[in-house]
């Protein structure tokens, strides 16, 4: 009987530990910049996480409660920065192919967004943006996400 339980308590410690990484193999979590108050972006990243100069694929989607996306002027928006949110390689850019009125679903891909050489600690973000009219300002985000990484 004291067998039965031990194997029994023991499925079940597996079980348990097991059912995160067969349910949910994401490891980056995407949260709201906090330098906006916009939109949320789903982002499903591969490989995730990023491997140093390793180009990773982007599929970004959501909806924009307020903004509408301009054709020749939004685009995706991907920059790896440090943790104060200084960028350490060139920004990714890719145009909307097409405009989208704010309150409908959109969907862009990236196919091959290059990888910088990373450092154990670094920042990355997914926007949706136009550049600035402001001059302080390089670009205008109309939705932004960020997620950590810190191996150190
Ligand atoms: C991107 O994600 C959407 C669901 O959010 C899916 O329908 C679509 O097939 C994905 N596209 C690619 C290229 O993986
Ligand atoms: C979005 O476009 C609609 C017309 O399609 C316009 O009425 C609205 O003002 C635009 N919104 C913004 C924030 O520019
Ligand atoms: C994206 O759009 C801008 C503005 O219309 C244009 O200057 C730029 O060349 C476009 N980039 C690509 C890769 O098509």
């Amino acid at each position: 009987m004291k067998n039965f339980i031990f194997a029994f308590i023991l499925f079940a410690l597996l079980t348990v530990n097991a059912a995160p990484f067969q349910l949910n193999k994401r490891y980056s979590i995407f949260l709201p910049c906090p330098f906006t108050t916009s939109d949320l972006l789903g982002v499903d990243i591969k490989p995730d996480p990023p491997v140093s100069e390793k180009s990773v694929s982007f599929n970004v989607s959501g909806t924009l409660s307020y903004y509408n996306i301009t054709k020749g002027k939004t685009f995706l928006l991907i920059q790896y920065t440090n943790e104060a949110f200084g960028p350490f390689t060139d920004d990714y850019k890719q145009n909307f192919t097409k405009s989208i009125k704010a309150g409908t679903p959109f969907q862009i891909f990236a196919p091959e967004v290059p990888t910088p050489k990373l450092p154990n600690a670094y920042e990355l973000l997914v926007a949706v943006a136009e550049l600035s009219d402001d001059p302080a300002y390089k670009y205008n985000a109309l939705a932004c996400v960020f997620s950590s990484y810190n191996y150190s």
